[in-house]
């Protein structure tokens, strides 16, 4: 017997669509251009590390990556800041280190979504510590209306309004990363 349809393709649907896959693809493959443009000198004498945090940025950083054409080393860095409720606490700490040293290296911060810009602020200061070369920020969303933080996010993919948004990586309570686009979960 076949097996029952994704939840997200049962009738109701449970999210309205904000950007489709194909839009999202179309839009990485601008931002890796660009990054491509701007790291090309630099990635010559220089080791260039994409930082994909989790677990919300996995999707977007795979599909980024492959529209980077310099070489790049890829790691991860674990940050909690919400615990499973869709309100920020301003409390940010990491739950998984990066597996090298970034010190003289090019980083690339490659997040789902500035909010409140509380985990990105916390991140970016904390890796500065670490004295690397130059740290960007690359993120696939932005929520202005949110900030808490002044943030200037030096790739962003699209800005949205303040609703909470799922899909593409991003969860609510752990679920839903796995849809192919972003959208509003419905009564959330
Ligand atoms: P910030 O510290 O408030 O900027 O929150 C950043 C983190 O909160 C992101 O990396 C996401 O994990 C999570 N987050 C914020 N807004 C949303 C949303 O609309 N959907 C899913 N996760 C979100």
């Amino acid at each position: 017997m076949a097996a029952p349809p994704p939840a997200w393709n049962r009738s109701p649907a449970p999210f309205a669509e904000l950007f489709s896959a194909e839009v999202i693809a179309a839009r990485v493959a601008e931002i890796g251009a660009q990054i491509t443009a701007e790291y090309a000198p630099l990635s010559q004498t220089t080791d260039v590390v994409v930082i994909g945090v989790l677990k919300g940025s996995v999707m977007f950083l795979a599909d980024l990556v492959r529209h980077i054409g310099v070489p790049i080393f890829m790691d991860f860095i674990g940050i909690s800041s919400y615990g499973d409720a869709t309100v920020s606490s301003g409390v940010v700490r990491i739950t998984q280190d990066l597996s090298r040293p970034i010190e003289g290296k090019h980083v690339i911060i490659v997040e789902d979504i500035v909010d409140t810009g509380h985990t990105v602020h916390y991140l970016m200061e904390n890796l500065a510590t670490r004295r690397p070369a130059s740290i960007k920020l690359c993120s696939l969303l932005h929520k202005p209306d949110r900030a808490e933080r002044q943030i200037e996010i030096d790739y962003l993919g699209f800005t949205i309004p303040n609703k909470f948004v799922v899909g593409y990586g991003l969860d609510v309570s752990q679920q839903y990363r796995n849809l192919p686009f972003i959208g509003y979960v419905q009564g959330v």
